[in-house]
């Protein structure tokens, strides 16, 4: 095999309370192809200040290449990308899945799953979103001393997600250097215990449960002060009737989940309001990274 296509799912991390451990992907997909080539780095499709070694599907195409004793020179297309970019979907993770899944097919799948996603992990930092990213589903995961074990869980049909996209950012690092250096145990104890129950409440889809588990004390309360407008989104979502609404990721987009689709009735309701905010209905994708077969 000298090429392959790939689609990678956006995904959302936290979920509230699994601040970096759990994330859940979905149905909105960046697409990419990889070729072999003989000597050189090269991309198409992609923005010129990205297109270099930094990029970071290439840089997990090349840290695959260099575990398995590989050649990394490779073309890389970016023939779709639906994932909005730095806005907490995780396109930064379906670029690393990519970059890992693709130079692991193109040479015989010589690495494991667990491998791959170490090797994701380690130049994501976390594990919440590529988990959720390389396998579908909601992902909850553990860090071991650099091993990573993650486990998928169904996610109920009942239950409906809404994204809530503005206009701006909000940088990672920027969302990360707000956050205390120390919580209180009591706080810990209100995450920790919430998170425990999480994925059963995702996946019996039991309303109380989720309004429950998807409350938190370690990250939002500090973040929501960078987002703008966000008090007046919030407030509108529980208006059309979202059972939860929480930050995705280090943002700026927020994800609410509801028991019937609210989309359509969101972006009413967020017409003329600043920011450009937008509602984008999202279906669970079950699966994950996958190769798109022509
Ligand atoms: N969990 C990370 C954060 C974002 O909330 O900062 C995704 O890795």
């Amino acid at each position: 095999m000298k090429k392959i296509k790939i689609k990678v799912p956006a995904t959302s991390a936290n979920l509230g309370s699994g601040f970096d451990c759990v994330g859940i992907a979905f149905k909105l997909y960046n697409v990419f192809e990889f070729e072999k080539t003989e000597n050189d780095l090269s991309f198409e499709g992609c923005e010129e200040k990205y297109a270099n070694e930094n990029n970071l599907a290439y840089k997990a195409y090349r840290a695959v290449c260099e575990k398995i004793g590989e050649k990394s020179s490779v073309k890389i297309k970016f023939c779709d990308t639906g994932v909005p970019v730095s806005r907490g979907l995780g396109s930064s993770a379906t670029l690393i899945c990519a970059g890992a899944y693709a130079a692991n097919a193109l040479f015989g799948k010589k690495l494991d799953d667990s491998e791959i996603l170490e090797i994701c992990t380690e130049i994501e930092g976390h594990p919440d979103n590529v988990a959720p990213a390389l396998f579908g589903s909601l992902c909850a995961s553990v860090s071991d001393g650099g091993e990573i074990r993650s486990v998928k869980f169904p996610v109920s049909k009942r239950l409906f997600f809404t994204a809530l996209i503005p206009d701006f950012e909000v940088s990672t690092s920027e969302a990360r250097a707000v956050l205390p250096k120390e919580i209180q145990r009591s706080d810990a104890i209100y995450n920790m215990s919430r998170v425990a129950l999480l994925p059963y409440a995702f996946s019996s889809g039991d309303v109380e449960l989720i309004k429950s588990v998807t409350k938190d004390k370690i990250h939002e309360q500090y973040r929501k002060k960078l987002f703008k407008n966000v008090s007046e989104v919030e407030k509108i979502c529980y208006g059309c009737g979202a059972l939860t609404f929480n930050i995705s990721g280090a943002g700026s987009t927020c994800l609410c989940i509801s028991l019937k689709d609210i989309s359509e009735e969101l972006s009413k309701n967020l017409v003329g309001i600043e920011n450009g905010w937008r509602a984008l209905p999202l279906k669970v994708c079950e699966n994950g990274v996958q190769e798109v077969k022509e």
